[in-house]
């Protein structure tokens, strides 16, 4: 499996297969969007869809700010059960992120639940730090973490094994 090329934007006609996709990652009732909110996203101006592996993997960008503070808020993160630990969430954050820093944002933020280990894992070797905890953000009782990397200063991830290119709401 190549890195990278597989990666293409997604368009609203991705609608379905993103749908799809969310269902099989988060459930009906655990956060997931509703095709509404989805069809919103997919056609806002300052979101960017990349989807990955024929829409078994997606990640959301929304950019923020205007002048020189410009930064990116990784929206959602979500690989296909059945492809995970295959380096799809390193080649989704890689290929977000380089995007990012070649049109001039300066920081990246996300928010996770506190006890999502994998994903925290995953952006740690990004260079996310904590910048923060909120209790009770994704229900009572169920805490978040916000997440926050310089990406003028912070150095890409070293990437899949091999392979050098390598709410949020949950
Ligand atoms: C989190 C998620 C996106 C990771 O996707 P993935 O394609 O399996 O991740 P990768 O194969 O690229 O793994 C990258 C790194 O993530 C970390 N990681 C991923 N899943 C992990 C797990 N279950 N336990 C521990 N670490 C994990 C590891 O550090 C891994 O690197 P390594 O293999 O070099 O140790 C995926 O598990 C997913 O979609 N989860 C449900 C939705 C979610 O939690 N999204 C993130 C918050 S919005």
């Amino acid at each position: 499996m190549t890195s990278g090329a597989a990666i293409r934007r997604a368009r609203p006609a991705d609608l379905d297969r993103i749908e799809a996709l969310e269902r099989e990652c988060f459930g009906t009732v655990d956060g997931a969007f509703s095709r509404r909110q989805l069809r919103r996203l997919l056609a806002n101006p300052r979101a960017r869809w990349m989807l990955a592996a024929d829409g078994q993997a997606v990640a959301c960008w929304l950019t923020a700010g205007n002048g020189r503070a410009r930064w990116l808020r990784l929206y959602s993160l979500a690989v296909h059960p059945g492809l995970r630990g295959q380096g799809w969430g390193k080649r989704l954050l890689s290929s977000g992120l380089a995007w990012g820093r070649t049109q001039g944002f300066s920081a990246c933020r996300a928010e996770v639940r506190a006890s999502n280990h994998g994903a925290r894992r995953l952006y740690e070797q990004f260079g996310f730090r904590e910048a923060g905890r909120l209790p009770d953000y994704y229900g009572r009782g169920i805490d978040g973490v916000r997440l926050a990397l310089d990406l003028r200063r912070a150095r890409p991830a070293a990437g899949p094994r091999a392979e050098t290119n390598s709410r949020v709401r949950r």
